[in-house]
């Protein structure tokens, strides 16, 4: 099969594009023949060596995918030959990734893909999706009628995060850098766009939640977070939740942050276990076939273009070039 993969950690240019022998399904794996995979900011901090972990070579990047079963290993329940199927979480813990003709995944990362719903959508909300639904719901415990900002509501995890809150009946304040963005934020659901760049963006949060106290639920997407400004945002028992930026050292207002009740929450989606990621995959399904959910893609390329995706997607984390609204999806 052709495959993405590495020998060796290092710029994007290191990702090779070539044969590798075909997987086979072990005992609880499903065989996928792959339609669509997306880029995630992770698979570049993994590729550069930025995040250690042990990799075994050829190491095929990538843990988004979506595509259809074609054999299953032994002791599957869930799938069989002929199902589409979606999913994350490969190329982490030791497993090989997503970014190649064919994978074999455990049956536990894996979902049914709804009729209506593409290989290129399939694959392009995953990761993202089930990180928005973990931060909004397991760890933000998100109510209806609360209100919700989101830093950054056009962006993979963003999107999601400005979608979901609004289907489950919150309001949302969604910040973008540029007029088009902050039309699509309005787009996808949100109540209150603002550039972030604004002089008077802390002062539109404030305006915007006077009359309900503040924001119940703050979720960051940038990796340098400014939590001392967010706290003096929060209502009585805000949480705010930080999932990005492992180098960070925020300035951190202790008195201000107790005596409002407020809790801080981090969270890593690879964390999440197998039926916690399973309950937010189904509700996500059921979103998605109500309309509720649009994975959003910004660009899409073929496999072969691996190298240019990495190099597409760390322009925009980790430089904020501000050229990408969406996911890169790469079909197979
Ligand atoms: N903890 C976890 O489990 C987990 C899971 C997934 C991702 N992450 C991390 O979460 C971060 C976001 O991932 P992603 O896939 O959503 O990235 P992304 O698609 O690149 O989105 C980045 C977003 O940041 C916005 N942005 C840029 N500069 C900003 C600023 N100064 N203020 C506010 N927003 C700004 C961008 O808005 P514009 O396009 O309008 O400029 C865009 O919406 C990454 O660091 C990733 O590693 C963590």
């Amino acid at each position: 099969m052709k495959a993405a993969y590495i020998e060796q950690t290092g710029e994007p240019n290191v990702i090779q594009y070539a044969d590798l022998p075909d997987p086979t399904p072990g005992p609880g794996q499903v065989l996928v023949k792959v339609g669509a995979v997306s880029v995630n900011p992770i698979d570049t901090y993994i590729r550069s060596g930025a995040v250690k972990l042990e990799l075994t070579f050829p190491y095929i990047i990538g843990c988004d995918l979506a595509g259809t079963v074609t054999a299953v290993g032994e002791g599957v329940t869930r799938f069989q030959a002929g199902d589409r199927v979606w999913g994350s979480n490969q190329s982490l813990m030791g497993r090989q990734g997503s970014f190649a003709e064919l994978a074999a995944v455990d049956e536990q990362w894996l979902y049914p893909t709804p009729d209506s719903m593409t290989d290129e959508q399939a694959a392009a909300g995953a990761l993202v999706g089930i990180t928005a639904h973990l931060g909004l719901f397991l760890h933000g415990r998100l109510q209806s009628g609360e209100v919700v900002f989101v830093n950054g509501g056009t962006g993979g995890v963003g999107s999601a995060v400005t979608q979901f809150a609004k289907a489950a009946g919150a309001k949302v304040i969604a910040t973008a850098g540029s007029e088009e963005k902050l039309a699509h934020c309005r787009e996808l659901g949100a109540d209150l766009a603002i550039n972030y760049k604004s002089e008077t963006l802390d002062a539109d949060i404030k305006s915007f939640t006077e009359s309900h106290g503040g924001v119940n639920v703050w979720y960051e997407t940038q990796r340098e977070p400014t939590v001392e400004r967010t706290i003096g945002l929060m209502q009585k028992r805000g949480r705010v939740i930080l999932m990005a930026g492992r180098d960070a050292r925020p300035e951190f207002p202790l008195g201000q942050f107790y005596t409002n009740d407020l809790s801080l929450i981090g969270f890593a989606m690879f964390n999440a276990s197998p039926d916690e990621q399973r309950a937010c995959a189904e509700q996500m399904n059921d979103w998605f076939t109500a309309g509720k959910w649009s994975p959003q893609i910004g660009n899409t390329l073929s496999l072969e273009d691996a190298a240019q995706a990495h190099q597409l997607q760390q322009d925009n984390t980790l430089e904020k070039q501000g050229t990408l609204s969406g996911k890169i999806v790469l079909t197979v």
